[in-house]
Order: structure tokens, then C-alpha cells, then sequence
């Protein structure tokens, strides 16, 4: 199959077109390379006959129309998208942009160009907090933040090529993933970073919010076997089923590195933080997915990973990532006036 990735410089999307590679597909990676697409990301298989790159973005309708046509494109997944929650309070407007139009803009070049099969990569956070229980893809939307509410556009955009032209759509809703080549301005890799320099790790609010982490390794194969298997016009959520607070997140990270918990700081909390995620993931898992990977030591390799890979969040870190740190936890980092709150043991 000849597969159009798209964000496939990005995190998820990078483990993606590697995934896709090892089993033999052909796949085109269209990258805007926004601030955290990194084609560093995919060094290992720049020079793979079954690869192409090409540098664009998912709103440019002329481009997207001409690469899905002459390359004939058998299916696109698409996994481009502005994905920090942080960053869409802070500039709302680049979230509608890539996340709506521009997934309108595919989904819509998919079409006439009779794409067979066409995947969004969703997320759990379109449910919003979830005090009891878990989602279900039967739930209604209730997005919280500028981020899951463009999220949720996208997906009834997508839903509705389905329902208005029976084009074989298919999403998945992942929970929050971590791994390596995650862009550090994340929970996980902010944390293992900083702590790796003796800088403060900044736990929001009470620090008891609750994530499902995934592997990215597990994310990708879910993705995978629900663009080869999954129903048409279907959601299907995909979680890793490793609910933790953030707190004891944080403790793993320091303990891993042999840290003091002393580093944890406890900061201004997140606006409209949404406590919990949980998804329940019986369809997928009906359809013949599970995760693999333990969180304990999908963390544990994960630290190892960041540990041993300095040289590449070290340029993150010292490029557009600094302005971005400052605005975010300058001020937070500042008010808290060095306090740390119930951290012993
Ligand atoms: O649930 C899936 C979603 O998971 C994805 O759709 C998003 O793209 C992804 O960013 C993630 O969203 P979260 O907002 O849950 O992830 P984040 O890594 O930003 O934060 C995880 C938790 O850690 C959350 O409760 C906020 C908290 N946090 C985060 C940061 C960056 C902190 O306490 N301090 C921090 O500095």
C-alpha cells in the first residue's frame, strides 16, 4: 500500500512511518515541520527505498490535491496536528487552523482523489474530564480547552465524510502517550529532562490529576490495526489502561534517576485543567488490539532513552523551546517563590 503519513516528522507520526516501513508499506510523510516536526526524528530511514518526505502542510488544498492524485495514495493517516494543551491556551487561533481546517482540507482532497481508506488520529481528551468511570465512543463531546475542542471539530468533520458520502473514514481517540522523541514541552519529557539538569519539575495545581499513559509503541500498533481492520465511519478508542497521578508520575521519573523528590515544584495550576481521562477500550480490544508495554518499565526505558540522547532535547531545548518555557513558567516558577509543598518521602 502506498500510506500518506502526515506529521509524520512529529512524535507519534515518526514512530508511525517507521512502523509502516518494517512492514513493508510505502509511505509519504507530509510535514509542515512546524517547532516540533523533526526530521532528526527519522535520520534511520531518510534513505529508505519505501520512503519519501515531502514538506507541506495540511491546509495547502492545491498541494495536498496534487500529492494524493500523482502519487496515487491508497490511504492517509493523518496525524498532523497542534497537540499542546498549554500552547492552545496561550495562542487558541493555530489550534483551529491545523486541527479543523486544515483536517477539512484533507479529508476533503482525500475524497476526490478516492482515497480508500483515511484515519484521524484523535484523542481522549475530546470527552473532557472524567470523574467516574470510563468513556465510551458512545459518549457525548464536552472539550475543555481550545486544543480538545478543535480536536472534537476535526473528528465530526471527519465523521460526517462518512455519514454525507460514505467515505471510509476511521479515528482513534489515544490517551496520553509518552516515549522517546517526544517534544519536551510535554508532562514526561519535561520532567526527565529537568530533573536530568537539577531544575525544578512544575506540577501543576494539587498535582493528584490523573493521565492512561500509552506507549507510543502501543499507540502506533492500535493505529495501525484500526486503519487495517477497523469499520467504517467507526471511532475507536485506544488507551494504555495505566491510569497515574501526576504526583507519583513525577516520583517514578526522580526515582528512575536517582533524584530527590525536593525538585518538584508545585506551581499555578493548568486553567480549565481536566482531572481525570479514562477510556474504555473494549472495541478496539474486540478488534484484536492490546497494549504490550507496562508502564513501569515503559517508563523506565523512556528515562533511559532521554538520558542517553541528550544532544537532541538539548537543541530543542536551547532553540524557540526557551521563549516558549519562559512564557509558560516564568511567572509560575517566580510566584511559588521556591515553596515546595508535601513532597517527602
Ligand atoms: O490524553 C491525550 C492527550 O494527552 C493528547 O491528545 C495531547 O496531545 C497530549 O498533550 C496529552 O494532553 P495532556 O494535557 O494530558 O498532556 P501534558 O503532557 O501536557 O500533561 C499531562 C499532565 O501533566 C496534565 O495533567 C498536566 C500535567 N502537567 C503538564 C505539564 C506540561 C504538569 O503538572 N506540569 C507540566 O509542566
Amino acid at each position: 500500500m502506498k500510506i500518506m503519513v502526515t506529521g509524520g516528522a512529529g512524535f507519534v507520526g515518526s514512530h508511525l512511518v517507521r512502523r509502516l516501513l518494517e512492514r513493508g508499506e510505502e509511505v509519504m510523510n507530509l510535514d509542515a515541520l512546524k517547532y516540533s516536526g523533526n526530521l532528526e526524528n527519522l535520520q534511520d530511514v531518510a534513505n529508505h527505498p519505501r520512503y519519501t518526505f515531502v514538506h507541506g502542510d495540511i491546509c495547502d488544498a492545491k498541494l495536498v490535491a496534487a500529492l494524493l492524485r500523482e502519487r496515487r495514495i491508497d490511504g492517509v493517516i493523518n496525524c498532523a496536528a497542534e497537540t499542546h494543551v498549554d500552547r492552545s491556551i496561550l495562542d487558541p487561533g493555530a489550534f483551529a487552523q491545523t486541527d479543523v481546517i486544515g483536517t477539512g482540507v484533507l479529508l476533503e482532497a482525500a475524497r476526490r482523489a478516492g482515497v480508500g481508506r483515511f484515519l484521524q488520529v484523535s484523542t481522549d481528551e475530546v470527552y473532557g474530564s472524567v470523574e467516574t468511570g470510563s468513556s465510551t465512543e458512545d459518549d457525548p463531546l464536552s472539550p475543555r480547552s481550545p486544543y480538545s475542542a478543535s480536536k472534537a471539530g476535526g473528528d465530526l468533520l471527519v465523521l460526517s465524510y462518512w455519514t454525507t458520502y460514505h467515505f471510509p473514514v476511521v479515528l482513534t481517540r489515544g490517551s496520553n502517550t509518552y516515549g522517546p522523541n517526544q517534544y519536551p514541552e510535554k508532562f514526561i519529557p519535561l520532567f526527565v529532562t529537568n530533573a536530568i539538569d537539577d531544575q525544578p519539575l512544575p506540577l501543576y495545581g494539587d498535582g493528584r490529576n490523573c493521565r492512561d499513559w500509552l506507549s507510543v509503541y502501543d499507540h502506533c500498533a492500535g493505529i495501525e490495526h484500526v486503519f487495517r481492520h477497523g469499520a467504517p465511519g467507526r471511532l475507536y478508542n485506544v488507551g494504555g489502561g495505566n491510569e497515574r497521578e501526576n504526583i507519583d508520575v513525577a516520583r517514578l521519573i526522580l526515582q528512575h534517576l536517582g533524584k530527590s523528590n525536593s525538585l518538584i515544584r508545585y506551581v499555578q495550576d493548568r486553567p480549565g485543567h481536566d482531572r481525570r481521562y479514562s477510556v474504555d477500550c473494549s472495541r478496539v480490544r474486540a478488534l484484536g488490539w492490546e497494549p504490550t508495554v507496562p508502564f513501569e518499565e515503559g517508563i523506565r526505558s523512556t528515562v533511559e532513552w532521554y538520558r542517553t540522547h541528550e544532544s537532541w532535547w538539548r537543541t530543542i531545548k536551547s532553540g524557540e523551546f526557551k521563549a516558549y518555557y519562559e512564557q509558560a513558567y516564568g511567572h509560575r516558577l517566580r510566584e511559588g517563590g521556591g515553596e515546595v509543598k508535601g513532597v517527602a518521602g
